[in-house]
């Protein structure tokens, strides 16, 4: 991975959360550097093209500039030739309890929407990416249950993708420093502490498959001591409920 181009990916999708203040600023440009989540979503082509993507608990929204600025570098041809196309986004929207960093992604946003919600109960609409990034763990696991059922309901009939990372659990002394640092980062960002709700990497696997998905899982850790997982999800057409093609929710771009 070029790390010249990841240096000017992270300056353009960061720069938009100046205007949200110092703190958004400095914690999107950290997230965007270290997390290798970003990176490996466009060198491994993850995102389809006119993607509708609906983002539960967005935070501050970093997918959406994080695929805006992948867009940017695109169009002044400074995009590497070997990487896949980054993908244009349809629609994005984002829904997150914080109202604080609803406050802020709304400020930074260049695209969609961040709506201020509880995934357990907010209404999710049609989408053809669902994305949930180091989330379902703060709630238990009837919900996480409960959310997962509905993403199924969201996702339109063709080639509904949900991108869930989770930490494994059975992953030993990995899985303990990777909870430390959630209990750090949350009380770093203001949120309130929470009981936290973690299964081994084969309960999702399990729980996914007899939602009807199809799962491929990549570790999602590297250059970091965290036991990170990235389950992509496919759910074929025959198991997907909602609108085709467009979202129930058209959100602008
Ligand atoms: C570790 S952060 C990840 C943020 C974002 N997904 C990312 O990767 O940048 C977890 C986020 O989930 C949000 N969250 C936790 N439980 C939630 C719920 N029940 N409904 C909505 N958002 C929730 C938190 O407020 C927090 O912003």
């Amino acid at each position: 991975m070029s790390k010249a181009i990841m240096d000017e990916l992270v300056d353009v999708a960061a720069a938009p959360y100046r205007s949200a203040g110092r703190f958004p600023w400095h914690f999107a440009r950290g997230k965007l550097t270290y997390d290798p989540i970003f990176g490996e979503l466009l060198t491994r082509g993850l995102i389809p093209d006119g993607a509708h993507i609906l983002d539960l608990g967005c935070g501050l929204g970093l997918l959406s500039s994080w695929l805006m600025a992948a867009q940017d570098l695109w169009r002044r041809a400074a995009w590497p030739a070997p990487w896949p196309k980054p993908p244009r986004l349809a629609s994005y929207r984002g829904i997150e309890r914080g109202r604080r960093d609803v406050a802020r992604a709304s400020e930074a946003l260049r695209a969609g929407t961040v709506t201020c919600g509880d995934i357990r109960s907010s209404p999710f609409g049609a989408a053809n990416v669902v994305a949930i990034f180091d989330v379902l763990h703060y709630i238990d696991c009837a919900s996480q249950d409960g959310v997962l059922e509905r993403v199924c309901e969201a996702l339109t009939p063709r080639g509904g993708l949900l991108l869930l990372r989770i930490g494994d659990a059975a992953a030993g002394w990995r899985f303990h420093v990777t909870r430390l640092v959630d209990v750090v980062m949350t009380s770093i960002r203001g949120a309130r502490w929470q009981r936290l709700h973690c299964r081994p990497l084969a309960s999702w696997l399990a729980h996914l498959d007899a939602l009807g998905f199809e799962v491929t899982a990549v570790p999602m850790s590297r250059g970091t001591l965290f036991a990170n997982v990235l389950l992509i999800a496919r759910l074929p057409a025959a198991r997907s409920a909602a609108v085709d093609g467009a979202p129930a929710t058209p959100s602008g771009v």
